[in-house]
């Protein structure tokens, strides 16, 4: 319905040029049609492509120009909407920009409207003032539950409680002719419709998210028992395991928007913002922005608005936004030479956030906060910004215990934990993890067990990152002294200048 109302409003306040960017032509086309025809002064509709020309007449049949010109000849009198498909093709071409600019002044004063229809968005730099952006977003549960109505009266259904609603889910975030596509795969192979639609969608979905090139669908494979201290972000995490549920919006909680995990390497970050997912049960994507933003201009808001698109389709979910800073690298330094693409993007990415009522919880790591804009870490973005800091004596014991299990799960009793504990202060989660697997190697070449003497002998060759980048993280210690970021460990006070900062009796 949003889209309909959208492009209702945009035609009647004369948005000359409005570009749909659909893989769905057809369901583009017949929510136009239906726009269009309940829309009151009555439209016109024509539609033009390359091969046939305007569907009418046959007129500018393969001619850019020639149909841009019938489009301004057109009755101004009349309210008529021109729907042009795949025109992005043509938009680079300096003769048919040109027309489009003149045409779009003309169509400001008239009750005509252009509609681009294509697969993809692609809007030369020097149109984009004159072309206005409208998704077409994935279909909904109730319109996808309603297609399921027609498609379950023609064949053999064989769904067990509940199969219903999780496939609907697993269809979620597909196009409607993707998702017929699978539904109709999925009977032709087994000749009825049971369980294995289910695993049929999820691998469209997969592969659908997968050509977005950012977004990628993980399994959440680790789970909160695998990360070790951070007593308080796992509380945190813990009180929320149920904020998803309908039963918490008739409570009138509002859902959670996000979290910023910031530290330095290897602290768990990463591994706590995907267990995150697991221990609230709902399916992980991964943004990559590194790819976000790179490649040509106007490539990277593109791929941002089908980012959120997405997002939103699959909601609930979390999105795992891991090494945010990186992204807004370029901010600062060359802010102008990306022609403003990453500005433009993170203040996309930002309103997004703030004004988002879709469950989508942002789970974003960083490990600086130097690079990080601002504006980033205002109130209303995140729910909270936790700080992760190099594990205390109590954390090493845990993580500790989190790895030997793993690798050997008879076996942990025979290791001396404390002292390992003990002896491996200023060691990260994964450097502590690197020395397990050393000591491994070591062992397993003299055909052994091995112990914790070799894990003792592995730390010592390891230079942790702690002595190497001292400044950078005291530099982040000091900034979450100063109470711009909750604690994720009740220890973190304790094991660095953090006590210093706080004086004892805030504890
Ligand atoms: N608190 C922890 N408990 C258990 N394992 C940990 C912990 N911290 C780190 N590790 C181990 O180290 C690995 C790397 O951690 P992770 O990727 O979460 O670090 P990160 O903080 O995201 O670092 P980076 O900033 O380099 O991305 C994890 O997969 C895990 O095996
Ligand atoms: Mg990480």
């Amino acid at each position: 319905m949003v889209f309909e109302s959208e492009l209702d409003l945009m035609i009647r306040s004369r948005y000359p040029i409005i570009y749909i960017p659909s893989p769905e032509e057809g369901r583009a086309e017949l929510l136009i049609e239906q726009v269009v025809s309940s829309s009151t002064p009555p439209r016109e509709l024509y539609t033009w492509d390359y091969v046939d020309g305007f569907t009418d007449k046959g007129a500018g049949r393969g001619n850019p120009i020639q149909a841009l010109i019938e489009i301004e000849n057109a009755r101004s009198d009349v309210p008529a909407v021109f729907i042009l498909r795949d025109f992005h093709r043509f938009l680079d071409d300096i003769q048919v920009s040109r027309k489009v600019r003149n045409l779009s002044r003309h169509l400001r004063t008239t009750r005509k409207t252009v509609v681009i229809l294509s697969p993809i968005l692609k809007i030369p730099a020097d149109l984009a003032e004159d072309i206005s952006v409208l998704d077409l977003a994935p279909p909904t549960a109730e319109e996808i539950d309603a297609e399921l109505d027609l498609f379950l009266q023609q064949v053999r259904v064989d769904l067990q409680s509940g199969g219903r609603d999780a496939l609907v889910k697993a269809s979620q975030g597909l196009m409607m002719s993707r998702i017929k596509l699978g539904l109709a795969r999925a009977v032709a192979h087994y000749g009825r419709l049971d369980e294995n639609a289910i695993k049929i969608m999820l691998e469209e979905k997969k592969q659908r998210i997968r050509r977005t090139q950012v977004l990628e669908f993980w399994p959440a494979t680790e789970t909160i028992d695998d990360v070790g201290g951070l007593d308080l972000l796992k509380a945190w995490l813990e009180q929320r395991a149920a904020a998803f549920t309908p039963q918490a919006r008739d409570y009138g909680l509002p859902y959670p928007k996000g979290i910023l995990l910031v530290g330095i390497q290897g602290t768990g970050k990463s591994l706590s913002a995907k267990a995150t997912a697991s221990l609230w049960q709902l399916p992980l994507l991964r943004l990559d922005m590194g790819r976000l933003m790179g490649g040509l201009v106007g490539e990277s808001e593109a791929r941002t608005r089908e980012m959120v698109r997405i997002a939103e389709a699959m909601a609930p979910c979390v999105l795992f936004i891991d090494e945010l800073d990186k992204g807004f690298a370029g901010l600062s330094t060359s802010g102008a030479s990306d022609s403003g693409t990453t500005a433009r993007v993170l203040s996309t990415i930002l309103t997004w956030m703030e004004e988002k009522d879709t469950p989508v919880f942002i789970a974003a790591t960083a490990n600086s906060i130097d690079r990080l804009p601002p504006e980033v870490l205002r109130k209303g973005r995140f729910d909270e910004v936790f700080f992760i800091d190099l594990p205390s004596e109590r954390e090493r014991y845990e993580i500790f215990e989190v790895h030997l299990s793993r690798v050997r799960p008879n076996r942990v009793r025979d290791f001396d934990i404390p002292q390992l504990a003990f002896q491996s202060e200023g060691y990260s989660g994964s450097e502590i993890e690197q020395a397990i697997y050393e000591a491994m190697h070591v062992a397993f070449h003299e055909r052994r067990e091995f112990t914790s003497g070799d894990i003792l002998q592995a730390l010592s060759q390891i230079i942790p990152l702690s002595k190497t980048a001292q400044a950078r993280i005291q530099q982040l210690q000091e900034w979450a002294g100063t109470g711009h970021c909750r604690l994720a460990s009740s220890d973190a006070r304790q094991t660095s200048l953090m006590g210093q900062l706080f004086g004892d009796s805030s504890l």
